[in-house]
């Protein structure tokens, strides 16, 4: 079965109706690769999540991470410590540029870094840490610039999860030296693909537009006559009109976007915080700056739970892997004791604009019967 009204998918795509009115204008106007409404809404993503920070809208989150991880400064053989357990988007960039990846474990509470294992992994030799927010659950960025110190060590979140997220009242996009969001077709905001960089230092600014774009300066080559030279290699990163359009519509419904999320994730919380079935994965010291992109948890009989909700039309699914599967990475990292007890374990569980509470109630009971 995956069909019919009581079926419940994992994900949908949220594209609000005045998306597709700002696309159908856009594809009829003199602008659709990138122009104006781009800047647009880099300035807006800047203002609403950013504090005004530069930045860039770029082709999709992986872009934004590659750019972030170039304008970091990190190069061949560089260490970098990085998350085992995310999407391989935030790491493959780092084998495209030759760095050296040192994987830290998980936190089984939240499926984000595990802070005792990244202290001992911390050297003279780390150029930067690249952290992932799972499932809309911020880290705590003040603990993680504590204990990097005086050390000159930049910090790349890996938002696109947790997009409209906040920790001690400081919002993400405002934490980290480099932030980066994706708007790829399952999360908060949709541009069908798309991503966005902020960072904190603006003298990076003329650099990043360059690099988004070949290593051309695009404002010096509109002039129509040679006055661009390329001195770095940049790629074609940019976003265009039509996927901003999606966005500028998709960020004004941001703020009932993330409420409906917020109050699913309430209500899967009412149900299942005190269970002793499953253990709720988030943290329970900040449940209101979750940006609530899924909601999961840890089950024991994982496969069995997921047989009993598909048969009842409700899809999960573990979503991300262990990077260290990957053949990509080497082999796998021993000593990863927590990633390691809770491979087994851990489920994503659907949360998305087209539910409803009645839904929410409806997973629990299967998750919580005999
Ligand atoms: C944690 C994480 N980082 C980065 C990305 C990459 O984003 P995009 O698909 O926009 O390239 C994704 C997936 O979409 C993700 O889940």
């Amino acid at each position: 079965m995956n069909s019919g009204v009581n079926y419940i998918p994992l994900f949908t795509p949220n594209v609000p109706q005045s998306a597709i009115e700002a696309v159908s204008r856009t594809l009829n106007s003199r602008w659709i690769g990138q122009g104006p409404q781009v800047d647009e809404f880099e300035e807006l993503l800047s203002k609403t999540f950013c504090g005004g920070d530069p930045g860039i809208a770029v082709g999709s989150g992986t872009d934004a991470l590659h750019l972030a991880y170039l304008l970091a400064g990190i190069g061949p053989g560089d260490e970098v410590i990085v998350p085992i357990f995310t999407c391989t988007a935030t790491n493959i960039p780092l084998l495209y540029i030759g760095a050296k990846l040192i994987f830290v474990d998980v936190d089984p509470v939240t499926m984000n870094i595990d802070f005792d294992h990244l202290s001992g992994l911390i050297s003279e030799k780390t150029k930067a840490i690249a952290v992932v927010d799972f499932g809309g659950c911020p880290v705590d960025y003040v603990k993680l610039y504590e204990l990097i110190g005086e050390r000159n060590i930049k910090v790349i979140q890996d938002a696109a999860h947790s997009i409209g997220g906040s920790y001690g009242g400081v919002s993400v996009g405002s934490m980290a030296d480099f932030t980066i969001f994706s708007f790829q077709a399952i999360k908060h905001i949709t541009t069908g693909d798309g991503g966005y960089l902020s960072f904190k230092n603006r003298d990076l600014l003329p650099m990043a537009r360059r690099l988004r774009w070949f290593g051309i300066d695009r404002v010096s080559k509109s002039k129509g006559h040679w006055d661009n030279d390329i001195k770095e290699i940049g790629y074609k990163y940019q976003m265009t009109d039509i996927s901003a359009a999606m966005g500028i519509a998709g960020l004004n419904e941001f703020p009932q976007t993330l409420e409906l999320r917020k109050t699913l994730f309430r209500q899967y919380l009412s149900h299942l915080s005190s269970s002793n079935k499953v253990s709720v994965i988030a943290d329970s010291n900040n449940y209101d700056g979750h940006a609530a992109w899924v909601f999961s948890i840890h089950v024991e009989q994982r496969e069995k739970l997921q047989q009993k909700l598909i048969e009842q039309g409700i899809e999960s699914s573990q979503v991300h892997y262990r990077n260290d599967r990957y053949s990509i990475f080497g082999s796998k990292v021993p000593n990863l004791k927590n990633m390691d007890k809770v491979e087994e374990t851990y489920l994503v569980l659907p949360l998305h604009t087209k539910m409803a509470n009645s839904d929410v109630d409806r997973i629990c009971d299967v998750i919580l019967s005999d």
